[in-house]
């Protein structure tokens, strides 16, 4: 049976996917450096215009997605990256830390909403989507505990944690924005975590096949993991998939048969990065690492002098598309969603984002920059994919505080 409802959104999600590809950027941690001094407005605001200013590539990229909504040290200040977006006109991916209890979360809305009442339509208008939590989910995995992770969240607090949110701006000009959950694409085709799928308006996915040492994962088959993550991951969730983290580093261990190095992660770019630009909603990993002098894996496509290490130019590139046999829907391929949630996200769809841009974090021992301690141990331990999906996590964490960090090092 056919609802109005159920027309309005099978005509929305024929405007979703033509407008799939309208925000590009990258991830920005918290904290300049492992360990560092948490970033400030002139930091974010540098980053956003070198984002905006890279040399060589034909693309945007003026969106950025935050781990945290919380400036460090405050309590539930709003993070200062938001009013560097709106000086500079870059559109929010915004991110909230779930992995330090109740308490932490409460701060991250509390500060969501101060932002609004801050700013207004300055910000809100800049506000693509948001997720509650980062990599939560593979942290508290038997993998992510067998590697040492860090500290995650159940899919029972999850769910929680995204009802709370929900009713938080529910009376807010925020009150139909987007809401997904950015997690490793092997926690969405494990189907012990449907009930934060069905919670969710989309799908934050993020892809390292570098980190995949467990699979034959050259640089050469690296279109190819990649794409069949992608494709488990709509077909086990039939939400909207964001692209949320992927990259290649220019410097770090060589995982199986992976190895780090500017000349694969220019092929990973002219492949990958080529193929998704400005055709799915992507946000790279990464702009610059933390600390771009010594990183033990080094993500950034920009060193410490801001030039590019590669020619970032998709002109001579070959593009590993998605594959031809399962691409006609594309990555929106909404299925109507059990909690009604996807007519929400639709609708919302189109109306707060015009263009995008990205942000991240840079690390200086192979964990995300800013990111407490005992991250860095953590990620520092070991290469295993799993450490090297809690190194970005904790990027976020950076923004946040003591009590977040205290739980890290547990
Ligand atoms: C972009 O780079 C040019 C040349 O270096 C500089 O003049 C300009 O101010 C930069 N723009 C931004 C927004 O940073
Ligand atoms: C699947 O997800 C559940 C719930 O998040 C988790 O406890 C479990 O370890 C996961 N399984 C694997 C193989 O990662
Ligand atoms: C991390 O998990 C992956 C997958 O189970 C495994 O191959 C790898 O050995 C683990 N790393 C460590 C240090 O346990
Ligand atoms: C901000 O960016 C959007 C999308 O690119 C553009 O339409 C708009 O004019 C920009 N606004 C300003 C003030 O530059």
């Amino acid at each position: 049976m056919l609802r109005k409802s159920a027309v309005f959104a099978a005509l929305a999600a024929a405007s979703v996917a033509n407008a799939q590809g309208e925000y590009l950027g990258f991830n920005y941690g918290a904290s300049k450096a492992n360990f560092g001094p948490v970033k400030v407005y002139e930091d974010f605001k540098e980053e956003f215009l070198i984002a905006q200013n890279l040399t060589g590539t034909e693309y945007k990229f003026t969106s950025a997605r935050l781990y945290t909504m919380i400036q460090g040290p405050s309590k539930d200040d709003p993070i200062s990256a938001i009013k560097a977006a709106i000086d500079t006109n870059t559109t929010l991916l915004l991110g909230m830390w779930c992995s330090a209890g109740q308490d932490i979360v409460t701060n991250e809305i509390n500060a969501v909403l101060k932002a609004i009442n801050l700013y207004g339509s300055r910000f809100t208008n800049l506000v693509v989507g948001l997720s509650v939590g980062s990599e939560d989910l593979y942290r508290s995995s038997e993998m992510g505990i067998q590697n040492e992770s860090g500290i995650g969240a159940q899919p029972a607090e999850l769910v929680k944690y995204i009802g709370q949110v929900r009713r938080a701006l529910a009376g807010t000009p925020l009150k139909s924005v987007p809401i997904g959950h950015v997690d490793t694409w092997t926690v969405w085709v494990n189907g012990s975590n449907s009930a934060v799928v069905d919670a969710l308006d989309w799908i934050g996915f993020d892809a390292y096949p570098y980190f995949q040492n467990t699979m034959s994962n050259t640089i050469d088959q690296a279109p190819q993991l990649f794409w069949e993550a992608y494709e488990n991951t709509i077909k086990a969730t039939g939400k909207e998939v964001w692209i949320t983290e992927t990259g290649w580093p220019v410097q770090g261990k060589n995982m199986n048969l992976a190895k780090a190095n500017s000349k694969d992660a220019k092929q990973y770019w002219d492949q990958i990065g080529c193929a998704i630009f400005g055709k799915y909603k992507t946000w790279w990993y990464m702009l610059r690492d933390a600390d771009p002098v010594a990183p033990e894996t080094e993500f950034g496509i920009v060193g410490a002098d801001l030039k590019p290490y590669y020619d970032l130019s998709c002109k001579n590139a070959k593009p590993v598309a998605r594959p031809l046999s399962t691409s006609t829907a594309a990555s929106s391929t909404a299925r109507p969603s059990s909690t009604g949630a996807s007519s929400r996200t639709i609708g919302s769809n189109s109306a707060p984002g015009t263009f995008a841009v990205e942000t991240t974090a840079p690390t200086s021992t192979g964990a995300p920059a800013g990111a407490p301690a005992g991250a860095a141990q953590t990620t520092g331990s070991n290469n295993t994919p799993s450490s090297a999906f809690s190194i970005r996590v904790t990027v976020g964490l950076v923004a946040a505080n003591a009590i977040a960090i205290a739980f890290l090092l547990l």
